[in-house]
């Protein structure tokens, strides 16, 4: 089976999408430190671009996680695969996740994450599927909405594959 990926947002609407919310992002934190949380894999490539964007002084740290369930129903119940180095009490906690799908997978992860107590915690993601959501998650900032299909690049996977991709691109199989 071929694999074709289509360009549904260009490299440069992505690079010139993630420089507003930067400055979106800045404004809205003056004069205050941002501690950036990454959730791997899937995150990485969109935090990077942001943060080089973000002009508040900004720390990061990396979680990894993984659902219980299926591969394609995430269960909500959320695995810790790589957890946070340091505390993020007191903090002004920025989540960054490449995409919003069911939204089970962050309504876990930010509840637990407020447990820790930080002094703030938004949510920030490159991609949302408002149209797939389960669970109701309150997202801070949204690069793009997009329509119900699998998209690969700027960090997305198929099999792994294709995170690497300067772009967004839909998938499809013939
Ligand atoms: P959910 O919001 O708990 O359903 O899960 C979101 C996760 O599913 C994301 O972090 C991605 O890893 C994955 N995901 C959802 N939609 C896509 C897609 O279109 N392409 C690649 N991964 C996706
Ligand atoms: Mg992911």
């Amino acid at each position: 089976m071929a694999e074709h990926v289509r360009v549904l947002k260009s490299e440069e609407e992505v690079d010139a999408r993630i420089k507003a919310m930067g400055e979106q992002i800045s404004r809205d934190y003056a004069g205050k430190q941002i501690h950036l949380i990454c959730v791997l894999k899937g995150g990485s490539f969109f935090m990077c671009e942001l943060a080089k964007r973000i002009t508040c002084d900004v720390s990061l740290d990396f979680m990894s996680v993984s659902s219980y369930g299926s591969e394609t129903k995430s269960s909500g119940v959320v695995k810790i695969v790589k957890d946070l180095d340091e505390s993020i009490q007191d903090k002004n906690v920025l989540v960054v996740e490449d995409i919003v799908d069911s939204g089970r997978t962050l309504s876990y992860l930010m509840e637990m994450l407020r447990d820790r107590k930080p002094a703030s915690l938004k949510l920030c993601t490159l991609l949302d599927k408002p149209s797939r959501r389960v669970v109701d998650v309150n997202v801070d900032y949204t690069g793009f909405a997009i329509p119900d299909e699998f998209v690969v690049g700027y960090g997305l996977d198929y099999d792994q594959r294709y995170r690497n991709l300067p772009y967004i691109g839909v998938i499809s199989f013939d």
